[in-house]
């Protein structure tokens, strides 16, 4: 796969970290802001953090439209926003990664909570405020951030994919798999995110317990082939 990834919020913690990974694998990246002078910060210290790496910066609604995968990663609060101003820059034969997890943080509440979300999931949330012809996966959710973000740190753990196209889940898990350490792992339907989102909370309190950055591993697979 030759495709420009876009990552919405890409200034971020989990965004940067993502952008870092994907561009040591090869991958043209375009970091996303909703202003093009931090867009442009950030890819130039990713430029600086990853020799041979294809970084640019550009503003939310044209990284949206500059690249074939678009990865929103903000957060929960202003996910729906975002997505809303975005939409019109997105086009049929895209495919929208949603990492979103519904944190309690987003209503002033603890990070080892959620809260609820009438869709039954943010990915769902998603699937309602992208136009028809974008694919929408849901993915990355159980990922640490900094874990990412420190490239020495070598990285040994699946992503659970969700989403209602086989062909769009395996579209994400090329992608991903061409970072060193993550294996993907589909887990069904879009519907089936709201399982994967409730995993965050509860790795984040592993992770405050055991000084941790712990990822998720599903055991008992076949291997591929
Ligand atoms: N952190 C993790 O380890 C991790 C792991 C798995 C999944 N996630 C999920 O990934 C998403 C991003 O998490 P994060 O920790 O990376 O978040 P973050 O660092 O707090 O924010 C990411 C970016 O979102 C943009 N943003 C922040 N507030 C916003 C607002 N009110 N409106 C619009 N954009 C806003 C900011 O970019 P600009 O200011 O440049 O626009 C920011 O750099 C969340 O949904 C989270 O649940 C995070």
């Amino acid at each position: 796969v030759d495709e420009r990834v876009a990552i919405i919020g890409g200034t971020g913690a989990l965004g940067y970290g993502l952008a870092l990974r994907l561009g040591r694998a090869g991958v043209a990246v375009t970091i996303g802001s909703r202003d093009a002078a931090r867009a442009n910060d950030a890819a130039r210290r990713a430029t600086a953090a990853v020799d041979d790496g294809a970084f640019d910066g550009l503003q939310n609604t044209e990284a949206a439209r500059a690249a074939e995968i678009i990865v929103l990663a903000v957060p929960f609060a202003s996910q729906a926003a975002t997505l809303t101003s975005i939409a019109e820059s997105l086009t049929e034969g895209q495919l929208l990664v949603d990492t979103t997890v519904p944190l309690a943080t987003a209503v002033g509440g603890r990070p080892v909570r959620t809260v609820g979300v009438w869709q039954g999931s943010a990915a769902q949330q998603a699937r309602e405020l992208v136009p028809a012809g974008v694919g929408v996966v849901a993915a990355l959710h159980t990922l640490s951030a900094a874990a990412l973000e420190e490239l020495d740190h070598g990285l040994d753990e699946d992503v659970l994919v969700c989403g209602d196209s086989r062909a769009e889940k395996r579209r994400l898990s090329a992608l991903v798999e061409r970072i060193d350490g993550l294996r993907c792992v589909d887990c069904g339907r879009l519907e089936m995110a709201r399982y994967v989102e409730q995993l965050t909370p509860l790795i984040i309190g592993i992770n405050i317990r055991h000084k941790a950055r712990a990822g998720i591993r599903i055991v008992g697979l076949p291997e591929p082939g």
